[in-house]
């Protein structure tokens, strides 16, 4: 039986329809940067999953009924209920964002020169560890990096590698391990619970905590029933509190898996670091029972929470992400296999083979698909992941040239992913026509943000 959505439209927002001149006009304004084309100049945008969802009708009641007060509203305690139920962490912060977690947390484990280890770190993640002058180091699976293998959890770390560095000469200079679930920096594949439990073996052994960034906690949880044998048949909040059991802490954008516009967590059982991060967060983000939110963001979280572990939305939500990677597929565009949730990755490298890194076939890809169909998505190759000279040249490229489509949860039909697939099917029949890129301006650090581009 075909799954569709446990839920109806209820309130709609129109969205821009373009001309060409006229995208071609946002685009060249924007520098050739699709983080500044203005969204109103956007048709279908898949820049981001992250607080682009749509709010159910509950998560908005219970916004309007809200507690403003400072100290110890009511909103803090609903708030607290459906993250304590969840995570079961003692000791939970709520901050407006993910990099408002990261900062908080690694800000009280991390120094100058520790490391920061993971399967793949987040791009603020990153900037957070960097900031903090400590070194933030990928150990990605092996299996992940062929993009066409069906291998189901791709999004591993590689408990070789973490153990020869925590059993290595810099062992003793290790202030974390963050498993990113599902891990979003590379190409969205799970984690198992396998990993999980063996990274927490690891962590104990060598006395280093162990954190999760759990973004996309419920998506993962969704993969690993439909994966892992172990897991099959159990409910995706039982298998996410098992995740959450696992691990010392967590950080987590509430922007993707609790379905809300704004808000993130940072959840430790130490009491001494909570303490830490407790003195950093009332300085800097808000009061204990607050952080950076308002009462509105608190209850939107709590409801959000409940609404993302019904299995019948995240049946639909990854039917609607298989679905879209058939369509690409069949467009003759590959991707980053086996399709993940949250976004599909297309292999730009490979359909457009006649520009090379140093002319960014991801970024190109990308600017071809604004400019023919008002689409919206971003680059994840060498213009994110390269290393530049002064003069703004590619001097190491990205092992991988990939384009993201991040699908926002409950947002658009599958009318709009058809169309979608349209448009990229068009650009796929004459690839050679689509122009290589040059970079103008790149600032050092999140270079993808802020570049200026032009076409070669
Ligand atoms: N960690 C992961 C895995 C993320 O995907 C993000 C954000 C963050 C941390 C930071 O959270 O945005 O609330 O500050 N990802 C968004 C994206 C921006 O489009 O993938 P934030």
């Amino acid at each position: 039986m075909k799954s569709f959505p446990p839920y109806r439209v209820q309130v709609v927002r129109e969205i821009p329809i373009t001309t060409r001149p006229e995208r071609e006009q946002a685009l060249s304004e924007a520098g050739y940067n699709m983080f500044d084309v203005p969204a109103g100049k956007v048709t279908i945008d898949l820049l981001s999953d992250s607080g682009t969802g749509a709010v159910s009708a509950a998560q908005e009641a219970a916004a309007a009924a809200g507690d403003r007060s400072y100290a110890g509203s009511d909103s803090y305690y609903r708030f607290r209920h459906a993250v304590d139920d969840l995570t079961g962490f003692p000791h939970i912060f709520p901050v407006h964002q993910g990099r408002a977690a990261e900062r908080i947390l690694f800000s009280a484990v991390l120094a100058p020169g520790r490391i920061s280890l993971s399967n793949t770190h987040f791009d603020t993640t990153r900037a957070n560890v960097e900031l903090l002058g400590a070194e933030a180091r990928d150990l990605p699976c092996a299996e992940a990096a062929d993009l066409d293998s069906m291998d189901p959890f791709k999004g591993n770390i590689d408990l070789a590698k973490l153990e020869e560095t925590l059993a290595g000469p810099e062992g003793d200079r290790v202030g974390q391990v963050l498993v990113t679930i599902t891990n979003n920096g590379g190409g969205g594949q799970p984690v198992s619970m396998a990993n999980l439990k063996a990274v927490r073996e690891l962590c104990r052994r060598f006395g280093v905590p162990f954190f999760l960034d759990a973004a996309r906690f419920a998506e993962n949880a969704w993969l690993v029933i439909q994966r892992e044998p172990e897991y099959a048949g159990q409910t995706p909040k039982a298998v996410a509190q098992q995740a959450f059991e696992l691990a010392d802490g967590c950080v987590a954008s509430l922007k993707k898996d609790a379905i809300s516009p704004m808000g993130a967590i940072v959840g430790v059982r130490d009491p001494e670091l909570a303490k830490r991060c407790e003195v950093n967060l009332i300085a800097t983000e808000g009061f204990r029972t607050y952080g950076g939110l308002g009462a509105h963001d608190l209850e939107r979280v709590a409801q959000g929470l409940r609404e993302v572990v019904n299995p019948d939305y995240l049946r639909s939500r990854t039917a609607e992400a298989a679905h879209l990677a058939g369509l690409v597929n069949e467009a003759g565009v590959d991707i980053v296999q086996p399709p993940g949730i949250h976004a599909l990755y297309l292999n730009a490298g490979r359909l457009l083979q006649h520009i090379p890194p140093s002319g960014f076939p991801g970024h190109a890809l990308a600017c071809e698909m604004y400019l023919a169909g008002g689409i919206r998505c971003v680059e994840l190759g060498s213009l994110y992941l390269g290393e530049f000279d002064e003069e703004h040249n590619l001097v190491s490229p990205a092992p991988f040239e990939l384009v993201r489509l991040a699908i926002p949860r409950r947002t658009y039909t599958e009318a709009h992913l058809e169309y979608v697939a349209d448009v990229l099917a068009t650009i796929a029949k004459n690839p050679e026509s689509v122009p290589q890129y040059r970079v103008v301006e790149a600032p050092p650090l999140l270079r993808h943000f802020n570049l200026k581009m032009r076409k070669a």
